[in-house]
């Protein structure tokens, strides 16, 4: 235990010496281990990382998240260097959607307009008319000029959003596996062993669960609501890395997860001291193909222009 704590002061110090070498700021997803959030210079959930990213003056990104948020960062910033501490950190949600389905879709729908959320790769993402996150889905779908909207890929957002709008939502079947794994009888069970928690959940959970919440929202939106209500204790229905920016927030409240399966395997791929090596080696760095990227930053910019 000791020599952990050791080896991760040890790291923390060849990262301070890197960052200032290589001019780079590190972004990490509230998802990410507690030992990258602490070390991050700035965490945020999908929206706020993407809007950073457009707005750095670092010349070097370390995008600690999976890797359809690296990507989005190169999109908007193309002039600058995007590390991932890890290539194989990808989304199955992203990856149930591809641009052959989406082309088929769209043939069938030649009214519809295209939203796309965040988590999709940049070659699906520049066949879209504009992109968006749980933090402001709604939002987005009411800046459309449409009546018809083709939504990918997350059909349990693509329901909740759904309730918000009078237009006709056609929604992809993708899901998070983690978020998806979250059931009735689950949030029942905790109900009953902590009656005094309120629930918050995430849209990405299915809808039965959703309608469980006393609050719904993104992680920031998470965040934010149990900084700032009277309550101390909350059973939370979202990824347990947010646990980080809960405790940060608000130590003397108590946050219960709404089971343990509330892990996302693929954003605990990246460490600090895969973090220390990409900025050492300078790799893996993200690259989209300039007429893939200059599709997909149209969609990604008319998001970061919604009010
Ligand atoms: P937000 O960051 O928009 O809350 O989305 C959650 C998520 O699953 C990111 O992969
Ligand atoms: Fe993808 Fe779900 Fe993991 Fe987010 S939490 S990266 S949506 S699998």
């Amino acid at each position: 235990m000791e020599r952990k704590a050791e080896q991760l002061k040890e790291l923390k110090e060849k990262l301070a010496v890197l960052k200032k070498e290589r001019n780079a700021i590190i972004l990490a997803h509230y998802y990410q281990r507690d030992e990258i959030q602490e070390v991050a210079d700035f965490r945020g959930d999908s929206f706020l990382l993407a809007q950073k990213a457009a707005s750095t003056d670092a010349e070097t990104i370390v995008f600690c998240g999976v890797h359809f948020m690296g990507e989005s960062a190169k999109i908007l910033a193309p002039n600058k260097t995007v590390l991932i501490p890890d290539e194989r950190a990808g989304c199955p949600m992203a990856d149930m959607v591809n641009v052959d389905g989406l082309k088929a879709l769209k043939a069938k729908h030649p009214n519809a307009k295209v939203v796309a959320y965040i988590n999709t790769s940049a070659d699906v993402k520049a066949e879209t008319d504009i992109c968006c996150t749980s933090a402001n889905a709604v939002k987005v779908i009411e800046s459309v000029d449409a009546e018809e909207i083709i939504w990918v890929p997350d059909k349990n957002l693509g329901h909740y959003v759904s309730q918000f709008t009078d237009k006709k939502i056609i929604i992809w079947e993708g899901y998070c596996n983690t978020h998806d794994m979250l059931t009735v009888k689950d949030v029942e069970e905790m109900r009953r062993l902590h009656p005094n928690a309120q629930f918050v959940v995430h849209p990405e959970c299915r809808p039965e669960v959703v309608a469980m919440g006393d609050f719904v929202g993104s992680t920031t939106a998470i965040i934010k609501y149990c900084r700032e209500s009277d309550c101390q204790e909350f059973i939370v229905g979202t990824e347990d890395g947010t646990g980080y920016q809960l405790r940060k927030d608000s130590p003397h409240k108590q946050f219960h997860f709404a089971t343990k399966y509330l892990v996302c395997p693929n954003m605990k791929v990246n460490n600090l001291k895969k973090v220390v090596k990409c900025l050492e080696t300078m790799q893996p760095q993200v690259y989209v193909p300039p007429h893939i990227a200059d599709k997909a930053r149209a969609s990604l910019e008319r998001m970061l222009q919604v009010k």
